[in-house]
């Protein structure tokens, strides 16, 4: 990339080079795995070509998810020894509160131990029968959690959105006409909330603009509709507007994410992600009668509510990671090597999801391997082979995890077949992401050899976690 591109970058010294240096350095290391073709093609047998079945130590180079699978930073594992475990009003609690509430200026803010526990408080609560919540694309548990309450979890990103190929800067955005429209078909009445994915992990890891959640406050403030964030990767979004929506060029990733958090009522959060975390999440708001539900629930299926479901010493590695995230020497080197990953793969001939997103790379299955159509699951069976080449597990987000099985015995595909490659924060060096690179290209190179998968067991909820597959 050419320091000419990013003349506003010029001043960080890391940009005069064309080298993107991680910004820290390795203080305690973790052997990897090494396994033979042989070993890998077993271990997929056994694993039913589903490659949430494999053993950790069967993965040379773990991309499945971005979420928990991070490292910690010194500031993290030094807080963590502050932790206060007290069952009641800790310490800890005291500092994750403040930190949430700093950062997203909402005044009730519950913790869970992950997002989808936040989901699920959030959904029981406010969400019944019939009612629709609009999106721009919901998360796999998101959705599952809607569904779990026989609501209608409905996406509604842009058309751009789609296209894998569309260079739009905001891919992630919602169609705040169609919005419209379905708020004024059912009625305000069956929309108990807009929640809005930022960045959209579903769609690319795409962001979504400023311009657009004000265009969402604004239908909400018309119909009396609540907002919701799902504010897993709020950062990554914060630093896309900063580099790609002008008037924020000179806002800071903090002044940006407090200005997204201001538009809405409320966020589901995994600190997972952009907290920099193994474990935790929040559900946060400003409504104090819903939050009064939802935390009397939380003392029924998470803990107190001055823990949720999290440990003192989380508690304290999240309030560190919610700032760490926000640095921005941290955003241009994640954005930047996930970018690095997308030039590699493009390369070497393998579409992906473009503009790239902030965690993580999407190869694009259908237009690589046109002779498996989607009800062989192009993505699953890609996935697989990257595995069974070079020992890197990716997830496949196409029709195993979006496929709508019919009465009939057919399903309707997902909109796009991918395999998304996430990147854990901090954890992998250029030379593992150069790796990367050449099993794909060696994937690739015998493309028209690679064959589609049939579901041979699947459970009802979120199948693509277990269900079982085997070569057509
Ligand atoms: C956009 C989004 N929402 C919600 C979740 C759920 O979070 P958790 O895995 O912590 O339950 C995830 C996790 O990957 C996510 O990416």
């Amino acid at each position: 990339m050419s320091s000419l591109d990013d003349s506003a970058e010029d001043r960080h010294p890391q940009t005069s080079f064309e080298t993107i240096i991680e910004p820290f350095r390795v203080h305690s290391v973790e052997p990897i795995a090494f396994t033979t073709r042989s070993e890998r093609a077993d271990a997929l047998e056994r694993s039913r070509y589903n490659l949430f079945g494999l053993k950790a130590r069967e993965v040379t180079i773990d991309l499945l998810t971005d979420s928990g699978t991070g490292a910690m930073s010194t500031r993290q594992w030094a807080g963590m020894m502050m932790g206060d475990e007290s069952y009641a009003g800790s310490r800890s609690y005291e500092r994750f509160k403040e930190t949430v509430s700093d950062i997203t200026g909402f005044s009730e803010i519950l913790p869970t131990h992950q997002g989808r526990a936040a989901e699920r408080l959030l959904f029981s609560e406010a969400v019944t029968d019939g009612d629709i919540v609009p999106s721009n694309t919901h998360f796999d548990t998101t959705r599952a959690n809607i569904e779990h309450e026989g609501a209608e979890a409905l996406d509604l990103v842009i058309e751009e959105g789609k296209d894998s190929q569309s260079e739009h800067p905001f891919k992630g955005n919602i169609d705040v006409d169609a919005l419209q429209r379905v708020i004024s078909d059912a009625g305000p009445d069956r929309i108990p909330m807009v929640m809005v994915t930022v960045t959209n992990n579903s769609g690319g890891g795409q962001p979504v603009s400023m311009a657009n959640l004000r265009a969402v406050r604004g239908v909400c403030d018309r119909y009396q509709i609540p907002f919701f964030l799902d504010a897993c990767r709020f950062a990554e979004n914060a630093w896309f507007i900063k580099q790609r929506e002008p008037d924020y060029a000179d806002s800071t990733p903090l002044e940006i994410a407090r200005e997204m958090f201001s538009l809405a009522d409320g966020a589901t959060m995994s600190a997972k992600k952009d907290g920099m975390s193994n474990i935790g999440g929040f559900l946060a708001m400003n409504d104090p009668d819903l939050a009064e539900r939802c935390r009397n629930l939380l003392i029924l299926t998470e803990g107190f509510p001055t823990y949720g479901g999290m440990a003192g010493y989380d508690l304290e590695a999240v309030a560190v990671g919610l700032w760490e995230a926000l640095d921005e020497h941290y955003l241009r080197y994640r954005t930047r090597s996930t970018a690095y990953l997308a030039n590699l793969s493009e390369s070497a001939g393998v579409p992906t999801v473009r503009p790239p997103g902030g965690h993580a790379v999407y190869l694009d299955a259908s237009q690589m391997l046109p002779h498996i159509p989607s009800s062989q699951y192009p993505a699953q069976a890609l996935a697989c082979a990257l595995y069974l080449e070079g020992g890197v597990r990716g997830v496949e987000i196409g029709s195993v995890m979006f496929g709508k099985p019919q009465p009939d015995g057919t399903e309707i595909p997902a909109a796009m077949e991918l395999v998304r490659l996430a990147v854990p924060r901090r954890t992998y060096t250029q030379s593992h992401i150069d790796y990367v690179g050449e099993v794909i290209a060696a994937v690739a190179n015998r493309a028209e050899d690679i064959r589609g998968l049939r579901i041979v067991e699947q459970p009802r909820w979120l199948r693509h976690f277990t269900a079982a597959l085997e070569p057509v």
